[in-house]
């Protein structure tokens, strides 16, 4: 596992930026898995930033992003589809066919999907502040596959921020795996805030346990996980 470490937010997102950039200009055809959230939104600002000024295209590669909310109607700001559409997919030239989404009626055809393909090449992820990655809440099994799960009541609240009228909150989701997820070939895990700060030094250097399932990427052969200085301060390593 390679941490790096950033002062805020912009300079972490500046490097998520250039590591895609590179990833992408490396594997043109690849299958790139995305998250929703606050976090990753300033990468994809810049993302179609390099779009616009030709430094990459998107018009080979096959999107798969980790998961999304059962019950919304698909043009509610939260349903993660749309979410994609505003803030990456419409801005770029990804071809729709190939952006992909796990389906409540049939989650295996996402894993097989991604199989027939040849596996994610690059996995962005996210932390939730109970160390959740995707929508894997503690307690997730380490073999999980693509599957419909209840959010846990502390994701709930922590995405109530994001809608109008908390009623509205689904308390169901589609997601990738576990296993799913650590099958990628690479991944990339972005954490900022003093939030994340508790989550972050349990799945970084606690034991690897289904209570934090970003423990689990202790495991993994490929992982880089870029901090700011917020999220990496409950973190007992020296670092620079
Ligand atoms: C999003 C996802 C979640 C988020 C996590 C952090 O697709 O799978 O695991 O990455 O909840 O969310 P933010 O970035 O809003 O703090």
């Amino acid at each position: 596992m390679t941490i790096e470490y950033f002062r805020d937010y912009e300079t972490l997102s500046l490097r998520a930026a250039e590591i895609l950039a590179l990833e992408i200009s490396e594997k043109p055809d690849g299958v790139f898995g995305f998250a929703t959230g606050s976090t990753p939104l300033r990468l994809y600002e810049l993302l179609v930033e390099r779009y616009q000024r030709k430094e990459i295209t998107f018009s080979r590669l096959t999107t798969v992003n980790l998961d999304e909310y059962i019950g919304l109607p698909p043009d509610h700001e939260q349903c993660y589809a749309n979410f994609m559409h505003r803030h990456l997919f419409g801005h770029v030239d990804v071809r729709p066919g190939s952006i992909h989404f796990p389906e409540p009626g049939n989650p295996a055809k996402f894993d097989k999907m991604i199989q027939d393909k040849g596996g994610l090449d690059l996995q962005i992820l996210g932390l939730g502040a109970n160390g959740h990655i995707g929508f894997n809440e503690p307690g997730s099994e380490f073999d999980s596959r693509t599957r419909v799960v209840e959010l846990a009541p502390s994701t709930m609240q922590d995405n109530a921020r994001f809608f109008h009228h908390t009623e509205e909150l689904p308390h169901r989701a589609v997601t990738m795996g576990m296993q799913t997820i650590l099958e990628a070939h690479k991944i990339l895990l972005l954490a900022s805030g003093k939030g994340k700060a508790p989550a972050v030094a349990h799945c970084l250097e606690g034991p690897v346990n289904l209570n934090f399932p970003g423990s689990c990427l202790q495991i993994h052969r490929h992982v880089t996980v870029l901090l700011d200085e917020s999220a990496a301060s409950k973190l007992k390593s020296s670092r620079p």
